[in-house]
């Protein structure tokens, strides 16, 4: 009896919640429309998708089974929902090459307008399971990334598909060099993924075939006369983005590091911007810092200069 009376306040209590959230809901005329959006999405997803997609996004609708590259699994969350959907609207509407994917994913911009992918992108984001809860941070643009022999993107490997970074840098905690992942190590996974259509991924067998590495362009570097080990900073557990940025949010890896006149202007007017990353002032600011903390980074000539 006493517990009937309990549950019942908590119903009321629920409900009367329930209520005040509709009210306050600065968006309830946006959420309509949005499931709005979402419908007309449908619509779209079905006309254009499913052939490949499957009705439900599982990847298996009747042409997939053409394709040595099978159609995504879009309602797999989790691996859909870290890509933000930046990247899901330029595949949609350039293709699968835009961001290194199979050709075999087509591009639609000449069938769908600008809303329309949004609505596709709206439709495809409530497939997922698990549920697709808040947008993920948006992609990582660094000004002067260079062109890689391969379109290899972080964002697929380390954001989606969450490979570790130390899998393909496997030297970081050992060494003084983080490496970079070989021809073999690429070959582990991509001997059957994506071999047979994605033409980035033939790249990689026509460098194992002929025997050369790849020659990826070098991004972050310091001078001859220093010398910075990643193993003490592994082992001291200070995280590869606080050095390199969110590295697994950038499609093309870039840096921006070095003096630069945007600081010397600030300076002159009197301001203390923080020194650009691995600049001399850099390392040592964050080594005082460290060692407030406990660490025992070296500020010493030597140690940084042999
Ligand atoms: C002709 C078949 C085909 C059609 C039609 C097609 N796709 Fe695809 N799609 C693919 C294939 C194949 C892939 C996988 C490419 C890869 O992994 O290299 C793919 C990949 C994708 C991806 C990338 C997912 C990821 O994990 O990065 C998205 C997003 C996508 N498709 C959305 C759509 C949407 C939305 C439509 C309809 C507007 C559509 N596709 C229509 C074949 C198709
Ligand atoms: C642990 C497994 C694994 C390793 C190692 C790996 N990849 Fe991938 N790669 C994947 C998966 C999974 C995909 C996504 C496939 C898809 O959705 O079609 C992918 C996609 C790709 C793509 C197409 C889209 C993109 O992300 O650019 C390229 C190109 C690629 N990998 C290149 C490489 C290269 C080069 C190496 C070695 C430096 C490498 N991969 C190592 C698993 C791996
Ligand atoms: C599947 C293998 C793979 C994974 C996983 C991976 N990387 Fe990479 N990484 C590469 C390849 C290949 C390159 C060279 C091409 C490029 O710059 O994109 C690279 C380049 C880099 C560079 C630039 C190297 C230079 O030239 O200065 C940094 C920094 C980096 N990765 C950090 C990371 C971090 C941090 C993670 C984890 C969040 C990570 N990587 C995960 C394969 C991988
Ligand atoms: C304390 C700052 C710092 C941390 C933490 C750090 N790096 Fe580096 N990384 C650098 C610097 C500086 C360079 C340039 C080194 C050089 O020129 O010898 C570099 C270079 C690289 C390179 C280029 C190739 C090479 O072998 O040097 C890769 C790849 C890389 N780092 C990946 C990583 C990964 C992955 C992690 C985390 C496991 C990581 N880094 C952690 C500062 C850092
Ligand atoms: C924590 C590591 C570290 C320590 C300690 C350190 N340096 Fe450096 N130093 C660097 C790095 C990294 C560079 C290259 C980047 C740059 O030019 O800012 C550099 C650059 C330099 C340069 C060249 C500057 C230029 O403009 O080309 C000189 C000279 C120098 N250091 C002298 C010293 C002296 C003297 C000390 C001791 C008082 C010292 N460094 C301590 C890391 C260090
Ligand atoms: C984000 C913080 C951070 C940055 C940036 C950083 N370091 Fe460090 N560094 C550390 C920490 C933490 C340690 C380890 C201290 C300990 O072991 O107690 C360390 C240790 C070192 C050591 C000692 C190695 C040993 O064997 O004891 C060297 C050398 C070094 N750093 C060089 C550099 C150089 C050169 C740069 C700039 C290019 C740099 N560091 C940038 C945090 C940083």
């Amino acid at each position: 009896m006493r517990w009937s009376i309990v549950l019942g306040g908590l119903v009321a209590i629920a409900t009367a919640a329930a209520v005040v959230a509709f009210i306050v809901e600065p968006d309830a005329v946006g959420a309509t429309s949005s499931s709005r959006g979402r419908e007309l999405g449908k619509e779209l997803f079905d006309r254009q998708c499913a052939t490949c997609h499957g009705a439900g996004g599982r990847g298996d609708g009747p042409s997939a089974a053409g394709f040595a590259t099978k159609p995504a699994d879009l309602a797999d969350g989790r691996l859909m929902n870290p890509l933000p959907d930046e990247l899901l609207t330029n595949v949609i509407r350039r293709g699968g090459p835009a961001e290194g994917l199979a050709p075999t994913m087509p591009p639609f911009e000449k069938f769908l307008s600008e809303s329309q992918t949004a609505q596709v992108v709206a439709y495809v984001r409530s497939l997922a399971q698990p549920p697709f809860r808040s947008a993920p941070p948006p992609l990582v643009r660094v000004a002067g990334a260079p062109r890689q022999p391969i379109f290899f993107n972080h964002v697929i490997h380390a954001g989606s598909f969450g490979i570790e970074c130390q899998y393909c840098h496997a030297d970081a905690r050992r060494s003084e060099y983080a490496g970079l992942p070989s021809v073999t190590r690429c070959l582990g996974c991509h001997a059957i993924i994506g071999a047979q259509d994605n033409p980035e991924i033939r790249k990689i067998h026509d460098y194992a075939s002929r025997r050369e590495a790849i020659p990826w362009v070098r991004v972050f570097k310091v001078p001859e006369f220093t010398y910075f080990p990643h193993k003490p900073h592994v082992r001291a557990a200070v995280a590869c983005q606080r050095c390199h940025g969110p590295i697994e949010r950038m499609r093309v890896v870039g840096a921006e590091t070095g003096q630069q006149l945007g600081n010397d202007l600030k300076r002159l007017i009197g301001l203390r911007p923080a020194p650009p990353p691995l600049t001399m002032g850099w390392c040592i600011d964050c080594h005082r810092a460290e060692n407030a903390k406990g660490a025992k980074a070296p500020l010493d000539c030597v140690t940084c200069h042999h």
